[in-house]
């Protein structure tokens, strides 16, 4: 029996509920396909450890992650008590920079059963996959404030390009897109305005191609790109992007998918030097935390992809067929949450879709 040791992290807000409710099914899963689990949970990467210590993650936190075979990540942030970009740079950040988890990969799925919010649109119509860059780019600690407090105050943040930061999340979505039938890549850029670094990201996306030849390659400005997911999101396979681009396609496209509590998404280490990293897109969602109504779908998906990675493919996508039995079934018939129209719970879905991984 195949034993894999998770590290379990729910972090703030609703990741502190859509956590455990992902880990029936998981566990559920695991238990059908004869894998092993442990599950060891932590509690810093909170704003209550920041609270207790002043730091978000402990001294030794980098050691203690190395030896795990993958983490399962709610979300990070509470603005009411640390300032967002001191948590965020003080966790979830660190980790993918230190684990060069360079590509967060967010699959975009019109499920069965979730109505989307573009008229006409149906499950196959809306299936693609978002290849973020997740360790440079946008996202960068080059800057700072010069001539702070005086009428020629300054402020300057660079973006970050290395040719080898580039050319490994390229790789990854072209090969990506050559596995897919559509074998479609689409990347976001903007170089008519950003005209250093954009220029860059298209010079190496021209250079990548040559490698795949069968991959048929399109380039759209991230404004155009964003109009083009709402009115044709039919037309995407497999879209990459820069850090930044990566992250706002990544919130547009489940909202077009009917909500944000469905999106997965995997950040991956795909050399396997250290932990990949599952974790929902969305975050914290201060404004429904501690109500018991976050859609726990998200995070399950996570643990879908996690399997996958670890190399159960059948575990994975039996997992990821139960929420889509679940999903079809529809507000009248599943304990569906509220963003999917219903007046489910976060435990009660979770419950469900962990009955339905034994049932079928
Ligand atoms: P958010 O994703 O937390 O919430 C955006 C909206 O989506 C809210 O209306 C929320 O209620 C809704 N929503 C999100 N997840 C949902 C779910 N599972 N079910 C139902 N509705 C859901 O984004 P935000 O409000 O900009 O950020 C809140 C906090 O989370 C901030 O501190 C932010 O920095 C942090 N954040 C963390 C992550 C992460 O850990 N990966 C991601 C995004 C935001
Ligand atoms: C995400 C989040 C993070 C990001 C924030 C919280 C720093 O929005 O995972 O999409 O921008 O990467
Ligand atoms: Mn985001």
């Amino acid at each position: 029996m195949s034993t894999y040791r998770i590290a379990v992290i729910p972090g703030d807000g609703i990741g502190k509920e859509v956590v455990p409710a992902s880990l029936e099914a998981l566990e559920a899963t695991a238990a059908r396909f004869g894998l092993r689990l442990e599950l060891t949970g932590f509690g810093f990467a909170s704003a209550e450890y920041w609270q207790r210590h002043g730091t978000m993650l402990p001294d030794d936190w980098e050691a203690t992650l190395r030896g795990f075979d993958a983490i399962l990540f709610g979300a990070v942030g509470w603005p009411a008590v640390v300032p967002d970009h001191i948590s965020l740079w003080g966790s979830l950040l660190r980790f993918r920079r230190t684990f060069d988890q360079y590509v967060n990969l967010r699959p975009c799925r019109l499920m069965p059963g979730v109505r989307s919010p573009l008229a006409g649109r149906a499950p196959g119509d809306i299936d693609f996959l978002v290849v973020r860059e997740n360790t440079e780019g946008e996202y960068s600690s080059v800057g700072g404030r010069i001539f702070e407090g005086t009428e020629r105050e300054t402020v300057l943040q660079e973006t970050v390009m290395t040719r080898v930061g580039v050319d490994r999340v390229l790789r990854y979505a072209y090969e990506l897109a050559d596995r897919r039938p559509k074998r479609h890549l689409t990347s976001a850029t903007k170089s008519n305005g950003i005209a250093i670094s954009m220029p860059y990201w298209d010079e190496r996306v021209a250079a990548m191609g040559e490698s795949f030849p069968g991959v048929r390659v399109d380039r759209f400005h991230i404004d155009a790109l964003a109009a083009e997911f709402v009115l044709h999101p039919d037309r995407f396979d497999v879209v990459v992007a820069s850090n930044l681009f990566g992250d706002i396609l990544s919130d547009l496209g489940p909202a077009c998918t009917g909500t944000l509590g469905i999106a997965p998404s995997a950040n991956i280490n795909p050399d396997r030097t250290a932990p990949s990293l599952f974790e929902p897109v969305h975050g914290s969602a201060p404004d429904i935390a501690g109500r018991g109504i976050a859609n726990p779908i998200g995070q399950i998906w996570c643990a879908s992809m996690m399997l996958e990675h670890l190399g159960h493919p059948a575990a994975a996508a039996h997992l990821l067929g139960a929420v889509e039995d679940v999903l079809a079934l529809g507000p009248g018939e599943a304990p569906l949450t509220p963003d999917l129209h219903g007046t489910g719970t976060t435990a009660e879905l979770g419950h469900a879709v962990a009955e339905r991984v034994r049932e079928r």
